[in-house]
């Protein structure tokens, strides 16, 4: 059979609209779904993807993709990277399938909205395929870790985390649902694919497949390299949208979902992004620091996108890049400080010579966050690991779902930004956090952090138990130091005026 050349029809299959006649247009396309701002239909017709591609050309394509990933996996089982890897390393994977497999199923849910309310058909059909790409995508993330479940149950988070109520899964939950289930088509085009794919899963996807090349796991590498091709198309769905939204007199609109989107996103890489790339990393394989990359990625790159396409910068821009300085470093101490509520273990990443490299890179490091690590350091070489440990919840913001922290030491600048909304007090990370619920209170209002759950006892016996119990960390699964502080021994004999030099 002869089949026409792919310019015969292209356009017409990916521009297909049509004039609805059992139902009107607005209970074909209700509002709240496309989220269509009000910009009728035929504007939202010049919509125009700048990556194309057919329906058989995704196809083929696609499975080449998996057919490559799959088969490096399959030839690299016997490589022992699980017994060889540094154990850094493993909680990188571990932290990430946690927080992201499931992360990526629901980014299907998303890309599945808006193959069915996009107001542009070439919105819709680019969608179709980002949907496909999502599910793949979960299916991926979901395989990959299963082999190594009989050896070590924290991988077991990768399907797990999202299904517990452990503080980081609520925290990731939480951002997710905001930016992109919870979301209208139009929303979810600018919030997820724009602010999200396009600013900053570059930087977990990129970085990571460089680090696990670096560090020699090449089944991780492929992996998230044939993940990343296909962020990179469908992360090309928010631009135009953007650009209809704009160019009809809804950038006021624009503007704020971009900031919204870019200012939670920030705060689920720098927990998730900072310490892989500052501390778990082993020092030999880190080619760049995390804020190096944040500027990198975001100021260099990322900011062009923005003003390119006819948007301000964020209100904030300033008050973020500034918390590349800190605001990881901040959530590292955390998290190492609370590693039994983690399903992984984190690397504290804190030998002589990574502090050398951290003060080297934030210079000032060992006044601010070198001094709690004195600390911990003086107990751990004291022989009392007990004070190492957590006895109570911190603080945690009601935008972020993280503890508010900030940077500790001579550089003191923890500060809590309160507001009192119809009768109950909310408590907040940055101004930026609480700016983000003051667009929209009523959306926001009623979800309760940990710690507010444990203060209206929904987490019984009301102490680290359990809270364990309550977050669903079995033994096994809790997290501990990952070298098992084989580190603090390059302490016992330097004196303590030369480690804080
Ligand atoms: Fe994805
Ligand atoms: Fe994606």
């Amino acid at each position: 059979m002869a089949l026409l050349e792919r310019a015969e029809w292209y356009d017409i299959a990916r521009a297909t609209n049509w004039t609805p006649t059992y139902v009107t247009d607005s209970e074909l396309f209700p509002d709240v779904m496309s989220g269509a701002q009000g910009v009728s239909a035929e504007k939202w017709e010049v919509y125009d993807e700048p990556y194309k591609t057919s329906y058989p050309e995704y196809v083929r394509v696609q499975r080449e993709k998996d057919a490559g990933a799959y088969s490096v996996k399959a030839a690299l089982e016997r490589s022992r990277m699980f017994e060889n890897a540094d154990p850094g390393w493993l909680s990188i994977l571990k932290s990430h399938y946690g927080a992201i497999a499931l992360g990526e199923y629901a980014a299907m849910s998303a890309e599945a909205r808006m193959a069915r309310f996009g107001r542009a058909p070439g919105m819709r059909n680019m969608a179709t395929f980002g949907m496909l790409d999502e599910n793949r995508h979960a299916q991926l993330q979901l395989y990959f870790p299963h082999e190594h479940c009989p050896k070590d149950r924290q991988f077991d988070w990768a399907h797990k985390a999202y299904h517990s109520n452990e503080w980081g899964a609520i925290a990731a939950r939480h951002a997710f649902d905001d930016l992109f289930l919870a979301r209208s088509a139009t929303d979810i085009a600018v919030m997820l694919t724009f602010a999200f794919e396009t600013g900053f899963t570059n930087m977990q996807f990129l970085g990571l497949a460089a680090d696990a090349a670096e560090t020699g796991d090449f089944t991780f590498s492929s992996l998230i390299s044939s993940i990343q091709t296909d962020e990179s198309r469908h992360a090309q769905i928010g631009g135009p949208a953007l650009q209809v939204l704009i160019t009809n007199g809804r950038k006021a609109e624009a503007q704020k979902l971009v900031d919204m989107a870019i200012a939670r996103a920030w705060r689920i890489f720098s927990l998730l992004t900072g310490p892989a790339m500052d501390y778990y990393t082993p020092l030999e394989h880190r080619k760049q620091s995390f804020k190096e990359f944040m500027q990198e990625w975001i100021v260099g790159q990322f900011e062009r996108s923005l003003i390119d396409l006819g948007l301000d910068l964020p209100w904030y821009w300033d008050k973020m890049i500034a918390e590349f300085e800190y605001q990881h470093h901040a959530y590292h101490l955390g998290v190492w400080f609370w590693r039994p509520t983690v399903w992984w273990n984190p690397a504290a990443g804190m030998t002589p010579d990574c502090r050398d490299w951290l003060e080297e890179k934030y210079p000032g490091w060992n006044d601010t966050f070198g001094k709690c690590w004195d600390v911990i350091i003086d107990n751990l070489l004291a022989g009392k690991p007990e004070l190492t440990l957590p006895e109570t919840l911190p603080i945690v913001c009601n935008m972020n779902q993280l503890p508010i922290c900030a940077i500790p030491g001579k550089g003191w600048n923890v500060q809590d930004y309160p507001l009192d909304y119809n009768g109950r007090s909310y408590h907040f990370n940055s101004e930026i956090d609480r700016w983000i619920f003051q667009q929209d209170p009523v959306r926001y209002r009623d979800h309760m952090t940990v710690v507010d759950r444990f203060l209206a006892g929904q987490i019984q016996p009301a102490n680290l138990a359990g809270a364990l119990l309550y977050m669903d960390l079995a033994p096994g699964e809790i997290g501990s130091d990952a070298h098992q502080y084989a580190w603090v021994e390059a302490y016992r004999n330097t004196p303590r005026n030369k480690r804080i030099a």
